[in-house]
């Protein structure tokens, strides 16, 4: 099965694709890969649907949009909380590549939406190279035509706990050189050499209310991965080895701000931080 005669049967019978633990578009040679069936999980609500769901996207089933109309009674507001994420991440890009970065690896990279990596890189280095890693196949069925149809860029399906096989991954090593800075947008640190940057945010305990935590953490109990809260200083042990960029860690809407961003909730922290030979990073 391609991925064409996979997209006519949504929904009814989902997809076919490799099921290995990591997963990519093609073979290194360029060769198709073999795809034995893998399970989208239709009978179940995946994260990566549901943010679709919640920034308004259409690439969603019945099982999310029932789920994540659970968590918007929990948190009315969820539509502020998605955008303000996707703002900050697409500021920090932008001001990575403005710092010269060129090589970007996006650990659990949603579906496909505005505004994704390559497509904010490339406004400053038009041949910025983007590595896209999500746990959910069916961000690669999208991604394949949507993210990653110039060359530069990729789509993996693989689990982010387990660097070491997004790391082997020959289409990634193909990408990226690792001996150069390269911006992790979640974690990798173990491979990132000097001058590379670590760009995070997270749900977060420390503002919201518990109940409201409790509910969304529920309802994300029957989905194919669950959801966690940290406290503020559990997400500051996250930069331990980095030396965060000013303004440091904050709200994403408090992070270099421009005025167009209007969401401000306290349901996350975001930051952006660098490795250093020497304590202090850009400024
Ligand atoms: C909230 S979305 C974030 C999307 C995008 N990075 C953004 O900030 O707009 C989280 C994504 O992480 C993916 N994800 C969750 N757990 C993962 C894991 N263990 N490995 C890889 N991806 C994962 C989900 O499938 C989902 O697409």
């Amino acid at each position: 099965m391609n991925v064409n005669t996979c997209r006519e049967s949504f929904p009814q019978h989902g997809c076919a694709y490799p099921e290995d633990r990591v997963m990519t578009d093609s073979l290194p040679s360029g060769l198709p890969a073999p795809r034995p069936p893998v399970d989208l999980r239709l009978d179940r609500p995946t994260p990566a649907r549901m943010y679709d769901h919640f920034l308004g996207g259409k690439d969603n089933f019945a099982v999310d949009r029932e789920a994540a109309e659970r968590v918007k009674q929990a948190i009315p507001n969820t539509y502020e909380i998605v955008w303000e994420n996707r703002f900050f991440l697409q500021r920090a890009v932008r001001y990575l590549a403005e710092a010269g970065i060129d090589q970007y690896l996006d650990l659990g990279t949603g579906l496909p939406t505005q505004g994704n990596v390559h497509e904010i890189a490339r406004e400053i280095i038009p041949d910025a190279r983007v590595v896209y890693v999500d746990n959910d196949p069916i961000v690669l069925a999208h991604g394949r035509s949507l993210l990653a149809s110039s060359p530069g860029t990729t789509v993996i399906t693989a689990d982010m706990r387990e660097p070491h096989a997004i790391l082997g991954n020959a289409d990634l090593r193909a990408l990226i050189d690792f001996s150069r800075p390269v911006a992790v947008l979640f974690v990798a640190r173990g491979v990132m050499t000097s001058g590379s940057y670590l760009v995070l945010s997270h749900l977060t305990t420390d503002g919201p209310p518990p109940a409201a935590v409790a509910r969304t953490v529920e309802v994300y109990e029957s989905a194919t991965s669950p959801i966690v809260f940290r406290t503020r200083n559990q997400i500051a042990q996250l930069f331990d080895g980095f030396t965060l960029q000013r303004p440091g860690l904050v709200r994403p809407w408090q992070w270099r701000p421009e005025p167009t961003d209007t969401m401000h909730t306290k349901w996350l922290y975001a930051g952006v931080a660098q490795i250093t030979d020497t304590p202090t990073g850009r400024q």
